[in-house]
């Protein structure tokens, strides 16, 4: 593929379709990444492996994958989807903030393509013990790794009024976030994902959008819990200084402050010079190191949405590695 990459028609799917997570954008990943033998990737977000796997199959018989998750669930579940590909793949537990630390120990100089597919999976979301979903009733917990760091029933019950309407306003774009803040500063403490979901309903008038009323507290406090933006904020110089020239990163987002974090690095990184637009001459020394192929986000086809509706509000950027960078 040259040039700019256009939103496809091409047919979502999966070589292997019995895992309990249904990649989103399949086809459109695999024709921005181009995978070919010989090459190597990173998938920084494994999950049950689906776009792994059609990456292998892609770049058969020699392309070879590094995989990270940070949900050790995840990666049994991926590690028996892409157990035919056991010699051409390298799994770790892990954040894609460390990527470029792995890919030294693993001897790997640099990747021919990276894939971030951002957020929660299904295997994620319909688990109720894990907590992300209000509608079943689980422990208030949210984080990708169970084992690691605050979940979100320790922010729910610790933070002030102010920090819990700032986290559901700033992350969640939450009208209604003082209070839900109030109501939560009250009530607690709160133990489970359905007495959440409750107080918020309780909370909040009658709500027009045809959402839960729950749904944006809970996309802030999944995004707090594991500090989603500022990890992709810092992940992604990391990532692109590991691409080869000419190499390609593709970023799946799901909801707009990620998409934002991922148009603004691209577009800064495309350009050669930084400087505030009034200044006369250029002092950044900033030189472009990626060339944006996507001009807009590609998004599910109208048939992918209905084969899986939870790609509805998923949108891929796509940019290529500029040569000698
Ligand atoms: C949408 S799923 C990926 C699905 C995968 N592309 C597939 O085809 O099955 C997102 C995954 O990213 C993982 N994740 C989220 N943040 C991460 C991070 N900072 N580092 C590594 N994995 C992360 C989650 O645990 C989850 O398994």
């Amino acid at each position: 593929m040259n040039g700019t990459i256009n939103g496809g028609d091409s047919v979502a799917g999966t070589a292997s379709g019995h895992f309990p997570h249904q990649p989103v954008l399949y086809q459109e990943v695999l024709d921005a990444l181009v995978p070919k033998s010989g090459e190597n990737y990173l998938d920084g977000t494994l999950g049950a492996g689906g776009h792994a796997e059609g990456i292998l199959i892609s770049s058969a018989p020699r392309g070879r994958l590094l995989g990270l998750d940070l949900d050790p669930e995840a990666l049994a579940i991926a590690r028996q989807r892409l157990f035919n590909f056991q010699d051409r793949t390298i799994i770790r537990l892990s954040s894609f903030l460390q990527a470029p630390e792995i890919l030294r120990e693993i001897g790997w100089q640099s990747v021919d393509g990276i894939l971030l597919d951002l957020g929660v999976s299904s295997m994620q979301v319909d688990r109720s013990e894990r907590g992300f979903s209000f509608m079943d009733d689980g422990p208030l917990d949210m984080r990708f790794n169970q084992q690691v760091g605050a979940s979100a029933a320790d922010l729910v019950n610790t933070l002030s009024k102010k920090e819990l309407a700032e986290i559901i306003w700033i992350y969640g774009e939450e009208r209604y976030s003082r209070r839900i803040a109030r109501a939560i500063v009250e009530k607690r403490p709160i133990h489970t994902t359905r007495a959440l979901a409750q107080l918020i309903k309780e909370a909040i008038p009658e709500y027009a959008a045809h959402i839960h009323p729950a749904t944006r507290t809970f996309q802030a406090l999944r995004i707090a819990t594991n500090q989603e933006l500022e990890t992709l904020s810092s992940a992604l110089p990391g990532l692109v200084k590991s691409l080869k020239s000419g190499g390609r990163i593709a970023v799946i987002s799901f909801h707009s402050l990620e998409d934002r974090i991922i148009k603004r690095f691209f577009r800064r990184e495309s350009k050669d010079c930084i400087c505030p637009p009034e200044q006369p001459v250029c002092t950044c020394d900033h030189v472009a190191s990626l060339k944006i192929l996507t001009k807009k986000p590609i998004r599910p086809t109208e048939k992918e949405i209905k084969e899986n509706p939870r790609s509805s509000s998923s949108r891929m950027r796509v940019a290529e590695k500029l040569m000698n960078t």
